[in-house]
């Protein structure tokens, strides 16, 4: 890979790349796409980083559909597939880790011991394995992409963090490889993130600035839905990723929601745009 890398390099092209853990689905495929309309050659990696699941969570069940990822890649064009074993990105005795402090402690930090840890660290090793000019990154994991800009920020890499939308299906749910876990009821009841995130949006769209109201607004309508178990559901600083009292600078809410034994994020970009909240879900 970095043999590729460094010749592609080397030609003045411009290197793309898309990290995934696999299980595509079309919010994988839109960071592909738009990877391709601006750069070539695009390099896509699929690598389930153990680093980042802690021993409770669900490394052992998630999906890897390796032949359906690659059909999918192969028909989107990329132009190589990165396929790390686990034994070479961490071979025996590995012991260096990367940890931005602060934002990786809250949310999804606070809820999964040493998750952004792993993340930082097999961003960092893919980033310089491949040296890409643009790396593509999802908005469904805003704390994440925050962390690694924060990273390539404060380590001085010469990549840049592209932030690609959120792919939804039909009915809102934020497309994930977890969704796959959702059985029966529970994939109608994920919608709940959703309809929150609108709640949310409706109140601001009345004037409401208060977090408190727009946090009540988001929890009133994942309590009616008796197969959800909220984990967190805020509104912070898109910065930061503290609490703020007030929407006036960007923010996002955010959402952990369980829906049955499924754990489940989604969020809500708002904006200042002159006097008036842009919001963008
Ligand atoms: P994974 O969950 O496979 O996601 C890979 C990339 O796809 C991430 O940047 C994620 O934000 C983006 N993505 C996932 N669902 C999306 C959706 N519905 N819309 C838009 N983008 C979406 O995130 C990871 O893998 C890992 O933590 C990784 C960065 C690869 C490091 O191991």
């Amino acid at each position: 890979m970095k043999e590729r890398a460094r010749a592609a390099r080397q030609e003045q092209q411009i290197i793309g790349l898309v990290p995934t853990m696999g299980a595509l689905h079309a919010g994988h495929l839109a960071l592909v796409e738009r990877a391709r309309r601006e750069c070539s050659p695009v390099y896509a990696s699929i690598f389930l980083n153990p680093k980042q699941f802690a021993a409770n969570e669900d490394l052992s069940r998630y999906p890897r559909p390796l032949e359906a990822d690659v059909e999918k890649l192969t028909a989107a064009r990329v132009d190589g597939l990165f396929l790390p074993e686990a034994g070479e990105i961490y071979p025996a005795g590995f012991s260096t880790y990367v940890h931005v402090e602060g934002l990786s402690e809250r949310l999804e930090g606070r809820s999964r011991a040493g998750h952004f840890r792993g993340v930082s660290t097999v961003v960092l090793k893919l980033l310089e394995i491949v040296q890409p000019h643009f790396a593509y990154f999802g908005r469904k994991d805003a704390q994440q992409v925050r962390i690694v800009q924060q990273m390539v920020r404060d380590l001085n890499l010469d990549t840049e963090i592209v932030v690609c939308p959120i792919v939804r299906e039909a009915d809102g749910l934020a497309m994930s490889s977890r969704n796959a876990y959702l059985q029966g009821e529970e994939r109608r009841a994920a919608t709940t993130l959703f309809r929150a995130l609108r709640a949310a949006e409706s109140e601001i769209a009345a004037g409401v600035r208060d977090s408190l109201e727009l946090q009540g607004a988001m929890r009133k309508v994942l309590a009616s839905e008796p197969r959800a178990r909220v984990d967190y559901a805020e509104i912070v600083d898109a910065e930061t990723f503290e609490p703020v009292v007030r929407v006036a600078r960007r923010c996002y809410a955010v959402l952990a929601v369980y829906v049955g034994k499924t754990r489940l994020i989604d969020n809500m970009l708002i904006e200042p745009v002159g006097e008036e909240l842009r919001v963008e879900v």
